[in-house]
């Protein structure tokens, strides 16, 4: 297939692309480039590309397109919090234009980067795909919005699918440090305390990159019927932790450390803890390869061979909201997120 990726040099892109390559799959992205200054190891930068903001699209993007996977977007609640308008305006509007002209386009799938975050405040039981919404941020909103939007263009023509993915852990050229697994484990190895800024009450499925990227692959390659206006929660059901069970983990992989909680540790409002039966019933070429156990060892290994010290994960390189406001701050990027004249010319 020809797929277009959004978002490709983002965290989860970097990781999808090279295995769609694999696949022989021909791959052409589109993103802004938004984190070209955060390369953990190699610059990702592999396939054809089209730097765009994924706002300015135009049809002629998707010619000769057969699926879009769409990741491009303001990609956690504190950016999503920054300016609530802009993550309306991404995440939201250029999502719905961006299938639009899609579909215009005679493009027949197109998947979309949904989050586990569409539930929300939903408390302790396990709750599946037919849950009700119920989100506490407007990137949650913005995520339920999309998935509401998306179907009403599904027809004949144009199978537009949810993966509503757990919160993702692992080792990509893009890496973040605000996710937390990632977090707390390279906090454990620099300081020696595996730092909850929670009760540790709350609970979250995680899944780690390279098993998103699969689900990804797998609805690629599912017959039409099977992913036609479909949502799949992406994780493991048995990859559902509270945050102080995931602390545990950390605290039993990294040598001489203590769990420690923030003065102010109360709990979070997102709680929830989902059940993704669905996506193995239905798309059984989704085995999931990775454990907790297996990622926290994952990043141990790496960030211990990479030396990683505590000013790499402190600073803004590898926190999605703390780079933005840095560029901002460096007139690089104005208050749209588009690059200003002074980046372009350093660029
Ligand atoms: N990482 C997670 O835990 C997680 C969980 C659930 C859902 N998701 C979703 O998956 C997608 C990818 O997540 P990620 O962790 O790789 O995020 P990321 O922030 O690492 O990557 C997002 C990419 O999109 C690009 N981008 C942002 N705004 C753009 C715009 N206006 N035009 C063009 N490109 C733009 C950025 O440059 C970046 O390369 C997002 O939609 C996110 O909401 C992520």
């Amino acid at each position: 297939m020809r797929i277009l990726v959004t978002g490709h040099l983002g965290y989860i892109g970097t990781c999808l692309v090279p295995m769609l390559l694999e696949r022989g799959h021909t791959v052409i992205g589109m993103d802004s480039d938004l984190y070209r200054r955060s390369n953990f190891g190699h610059d990702p930068r592999s396939v054809r590309s089209i730097q765009k903001d994924i706002r300015d699209a135009q049809p002629e993007d998707f010619r000769n397109i057969d699926a879009v996977i769409h990741l491009a977007g303001l990609s956690n609640d504190p950016l999503g919090d920054l300016d609530p308008d802009l993550t309306y305006q991404i995440n939201e509007q250029a999502t719905i234009r961006l299938a639009k002209l899609a579909k215009s386009q005679g493009v027949e799938r197109f998947l979309f980067s949904s989050s586990c975050s569409t539930y929300g405040a939903a408390g302790d039981d396990f709750i599946d795909e037919t849950a009700d919404f119920n989100p506490v941020t407007p990137y949650g909103e913005s995520k339920v919005n999309v998935e509401k939007k998306l179907s009403r263009l599904a027809d004949d023509d144009f199978s537009p699918t949810y993966l509503r993915n757990a919160t993702a852990y692992g080792v990509s050229p893009r890496l973040r440090f605000d996710l937390v697994v990632n977090n707390l484990t390279a906090w454990a190895m620099a300081t020696g305390e595996v730092f909850l800024k929670s009760d540790g009450t709350p609970w979250r499925p995680i899944a780690h990159i390279g098993d998103i990227s699969l689900a990804f692959i797998a609805a690629l390659d599912a017959d039409r019927d099977l992913i036609h206006d479909e949502a799949f929660n992406v994780g493991r059901t048995d990859e559902n932790f509270q945050i102080r069970e995931i602390a545990e983990v950390i605290r039993d992989t990294v040598p001489n450390t203590e769990i420690g909680f923030a003065e102010d540790a109360g709990p979070d409002e997102r709680t929830y803890r989902v059940n993704c039966e669905k996506i193995r019933r239905v798309l059984p070429e989704f085995e999931p390869q990775w454990t907790l156990e297996k990622g926290a060892r994952e990043l141990y290994d790496t960030f211990t061979a990479q030396e990683v010290k505590l000013e790499d994960f402190e600073g803004p390189r590898y926190k999605r909201l703390a780079h933005i406001q840095q560029l901002q701050k460096q007139g690089l990027l104005d208050e749209t997120l588009r690059w200003t004249a002074q980046a372009r010319a350093i660029a």
